[in-house]
């Protein structure tokens, strides 16, 4: 079996009647898109929201109810995925570049649960190059602040094109090399002028579901 499928179907078995969900992003977060919609199919009565314009697409067409936020206080549960993630559940978000609306979604939930397969589990983050969203405004200025603090940064490309984030912003990928204090970073980084947010999640997961290659699925708390 595919090792994300593995966890991501892990981890929907977490999700109950009635609970509000927070949908994720990226090829992980698909397989448990995908099994809630069949379980949705089946009975399972639940209010979603997505961290993604993909992802909204995508619960549509698997049939999963999507709600309003201004009808929502904030959700049960979040399934997502992480680019990289250690033992103490501190994360690198963003590959995809949904970060933004990942944590918004995240922080909003009761409880996140990270699903990976187990080459995402690493000792230290920071091979994973860092997502920051920036503001396109003055974007070379935020870069050049980015880059006085050794982050290297490279603006985004898709298709010879600047990437531009489902909230209109642009991300810079910013190799810091080994993260040895993701919290202190992740402040630096916010006090930034031109930086909406960036890919680290701190605190911000109760439990990551690895699928590892034998078959079997690592619970972390
Ligand atoms: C998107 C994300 C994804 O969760 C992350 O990139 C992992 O993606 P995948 O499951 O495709 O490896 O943060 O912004």
């Amino acid at each position: 079996m595919n090792l994300k499928q593995l966890a991501a179907e892990k981890a929907v078995e977490y999700v109950k009647d009635g609970m509000r969900i927070g949908l994720g992003t990226g090829s992980t977060a698909y397989w448990a898109i995908r099994k809630i919609g069949e379980r949705v199919r089946e009975g399972l009565e639940i209010q979603a929201v997505a961290t993604s314009k993909a992802s909204e697409k995508l619960a549509q067409e698997h049939g999963i109810p999507l709600i309003p936020f201004a009808k929502l206080d904030g959700l049960d549960l979040t399934i997502d995925g992480a680019d990289e993630l250690d033992s103490e559940l501190h994360l690198i978000k963003g590959g995809g570049g949904a970060l933004l609306r990942e944590k918004i979604v995240a922080f909003h939930s009761k409880e996140m649960i990270v699903i990976a397969d187990e080459s995402k589990l690493v000792d230290k983050l920071g091979s994973f190059p860092l997502p920051v969203e920036i503001i396109p405004f003055a974007n070379e200025w935020t870069l050049a602040s980015l880059d006085e603090i050794s982050a290297n940064p490279m603006l985004r490309t898709e298709e010879d094109h600047i990437f531009v984030t489902d909230n209109g912003n642009y991300i810079a990928d910013c190799r810091f090399g080994s993260i040895d204090n993701p919290a202190e970073l992740h402040r630096k980084l916010l006090a930034m002028p031109g930086v909406v947010d960036n890919g680290l999640f701190i605190g911000l997961a109760a439990r990551a579901i690895i699928g590892r290659k034998d078959g079997t699925v690592t619970v972390l708390e």
